[in-house]
């Protein structure tokens, strides 16, 4: 079984039956990384793979210091022996470090998952912050809002997602150039 469908199957396993909207999204971002195969070369499947897994953290028997990167890298490393580049954007997807510092959590995060192959991780957050809790496709701008309703203005999430804002739209714009340039649509709305 190659890299990319032991993920899908390994994330359906996890997140269908307990958190069935979150596997609804993971489905759309897990899709939308697939897509970026021309721009990504021999790194697609890791990525894709990665997409796949990113929110596997939020599974509530996978649950330990209850920051969802973290958790998620720790469960892939430790439970599946994953590949450490795997586990490394798992747990740095969508500027984790941001909301971990924010929770107190960054030192274990940094220490346990350097951070490497920042076109990667911006690559991740691009799949994640264009796909909508449905996982359907959205822009960016409906994703930070959607986010900040969703949470509300007092949580650590909405306000590690405002600090986070300038790093997300520089991913994403970064990656919309490189499709651009390949001449490669994914049917994003405008
Ligand atoms: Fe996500």
């Amino acid at each position: 079984m190659g890299q990319v469908e032991w993920a899908r199957d390994l994330a359906r396993k996890v997140l269908e039956r307990p958190l069935p909207r979150r596997w609804e999204h993971t489905q759309g971002v897990g899709r939308r990384a697939e897509q970026l195969a021309p721009i990504l070369g021999k790194d697609a499947e890791i990525l894709a793979a990665s997409a796949w897994l990113h929110d596997i953290g939020y599974a509530p028997d996978l649950i330990d210091v209850g920051f969802h990167p973290i958790d998620g890298g720790r469960y892939l490393r430790d439970v599946h022996g994953a590949d450490e580049l795997l586990c490394r954007l798992v747990a740095h997807h969508t500027c984790a470090e941001i909301e971990a510092d924010e929770r107190g959590l960054l030192d274990i995060l940094q220490g346990e998952f350097p951070k490497e192959r920042g076109d990667l991780v911006e690559a991740l957050t691009f799949c994640d912050m264009t796909t909508s809790p449905d996982g359907v496709p959205l822009t960016v701008v409906d994703r930070l809002a959607e986010i900040r309703s969703r949470y509300g203005p007092d949580d650590a999430v909405t306000w590690s997602i405002n600090q986070a804002e300038p790093h997300i739209l520089r991913a994403v714009q970064s990656v919309e150039a490189k499709l651009a340039l390949s001449d490669v649509r994914l049917g994003c709305p405008a």
